[in-house]
């Protein structure tokens, strides 16, 4: 634990300005000194102090042998990895480089369908061949969790040359799936596990909370420390254990991804939340732990509101939760998630994580107290004055919908070098996509290059875009036009 204490990217970065070196490298601005004066006043000398680049004393992370190594080994230490690679290109960077590391064109790899879309970008990259496992859909709360550990076995079953099986543990919402059962399943058949673990850099740190990628043995995690983790936006890690995976292949792909003027503000803040987390982690996850949960159980008594907790867990799909998620569910107020989204913030200046058609979803986190819940609680309090209709039975009146998973008729890649035309995404169906479309966030794709598009499919887009939520990805931001293969009719 002592060991945890230092920080020596940070420290070496500090020693480093401390010499009040003469610059003359970039970063251009050097200090601030050349930089508009009302940004350098609002940034504040520190963080200029500490913006610069990989010249010799302060290493390189795309052939890390000094203080970056040494803040990298120690985070290995901390996440029970036995590489850790620090990324300045987001958990997308890190995705990408698991993705390209285990597949190469033609190679199969089995994911679950409501990937992120940085997933979808990795897979057309490589050239790989997604075998889609379908999530499990909670009809009740109308969002998508994990996958079974049933459904991975057909999956190996049916393709025990795939290359890599990705999980997304856990999910945005927090639930988690068996990773255990399926971290040793998939090792049976000799094929690494590469975790999305983006919403989940805190469990590792909490025995309260699911286990994390590495204490469930997979291969690799894509980690987002800046999501729940106390690094700044943009900064992430990529674990990796075993024998499976080539750390000198991860090093050479992630370096391929990544840009070569890396920010040492980010890699400091990874340094630091490093220390944060492996020596302040458990006790503040408890304290995160008991506000949330005090939370849960205020909004449950909001009448037309509702938080579900442990009660939902089903030993399958939900297998384990992370309590400081708050899925806000509203349907009963008979407004959308959005609406709400959009009602807080104009009328109690809260900003919430994200809403989709049902919910809205909350993380209390260490940057959280007593009086942030208490603020929460309070707004929605007034929201279910406003909307709540006593005496009416609003849980009857509400189907849930979600998007049918499109027919995948070409790989993603071809789909994406084919030819292609532009047609109204109201007769398009039958088409063939050529594009993404998401909703963002959480950026689930609801098309991806390759898909048959379906009827319900564009109802669907269309009841998003009719609720205000942010459908994205054409090129056509209006999503009056989509892109689809190029049909070729017969010569006459
Ligand atoms: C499930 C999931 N995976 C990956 C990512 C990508 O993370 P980043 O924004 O750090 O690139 C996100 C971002 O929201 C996500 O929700």
């Amino acid at each position: 634990m002592e060991r945890q204490q230092k920080t020596p990217l940070y420290e070496g970065l500090l020693n480093h300005i401390n010499h009040s070196p003469y610059q003359f490298h970039i970063p251009g601005h050097k200090h601030g000194n050349g930089m508009d004066p009302d940004f350098r006043e609002f940034i504040g000398p520190n963080a200029l102090s500490i913006d610069l680049i990989n010249i010799q004393p302060l290493d390189d992370l795309h052939h890390p042998h000094g203080i970056i190594k040494d803040a990298q080994n120690l985070a290995a230490e901390a996440f029970g990895a036995d590489h850790t690679f620090f990324s300045v290109q987001g958990t997308s960077g890190a995705i990408m480089t698991m993705i390209m590391t285990v597949c190469g064109p033609g190679e199969k790899i089995i994911v679950p369908r409501n990937v992120h879309k940085s997933i979808m970008s990795a897979i057309i990259f490589s050239g790989a061949t997604p075998i889609f496992i379908h999530p499990e859909i909670d009809d009740t709360l109308g969002i998508s969790h994990g996958i079974t550990v049933r459904s991975v076995e057909k999956a190996l079953s049916s393709h025990p040359d795939a290359k890599g099986l990705l999980v997304i543990n856990p999910t945005y919402f927090g639930i988690s799936a068996n990773l255990e059962k399926i971290v040793r399943l998939t090792h049976s058949y000799d094929i690494p596990v590469l975790v999305d673990e983006a919403h989940g850099v805190h469990i590792h740190f909490n025995d309260k909370l699911p286990v994390s990628a590495m204490q469930a043995g997979a291969d690799m995690a894509a980690t987002s420390v800046h999501k729940l983790g106390g690094s700044l936006t943009q900064s992430s890690v990529l674990n990796i254990q075993g024998e499976r995976i080539s750390a000198r292949r991860v090093q050479s792909i992630i370096s391929m991804l990544t840009t070569t003027s890396t920010s040492y503000i980010l890699l400091a803040s990874l340094d630091t939340a490093r220390r944060y987390l492996a020596t302040e982690g458990s006790k503040l996850t408890d304290r995160i732990i008991g506000l949330a949960e005090s939370a849960r159980r205020k909004i449950n008594d909001i009448p037309g509101i509702s938080c579900p907790g442990k009660e939902i867990l089903d030993n399958n799909a939900v297998f384990d939760l992370d309590p400081t998620k708050l899925i806000i569910s509203i349907k009963e107020l008979n407004v959308t998630g959005y609406e709400v989204e959009t009602w807080l913030r104009e009328h109690e200046n809260i900003e919430v994580e994200l809403s989709d058609l049902y919910n809205i979803l909350c993380i209390i986190t260490s940057g959280d107290n007593t009086h942030t819940i208490d603020y929460l609680i309070g707004g929605l309090e007034k929201l279910s004055s406003e909307y709540y209709e006593p005496g009416k039975n609003h849980s009857e009146s509400v189907r849930v919908q979600v998007p049918q998973i499109p027919t995948l008729s070409l790989s993603p890649r071809d789909a994406f070098y084919s030819e292609t035309e532009i047609v109204k995404l109201n007769e398009s169906a039958g088409r063939i996509s050529a594009e993404f479309i998401m909703i963002y966030p959480p950026g689930i794709p609801i098309f991806i290059p390759g898909e048959i598009i379906e009827q319900d499919n564009i109802d669907y887009i269309y009841k998003n875009m009719e609720s205000g939520l942010p459908v994205q990805g054409p090129e056509d931001p209006t999503l009056t036009f989509i892109r689809v293969i190029r049909e070729r009719k017969p010569i006459i």
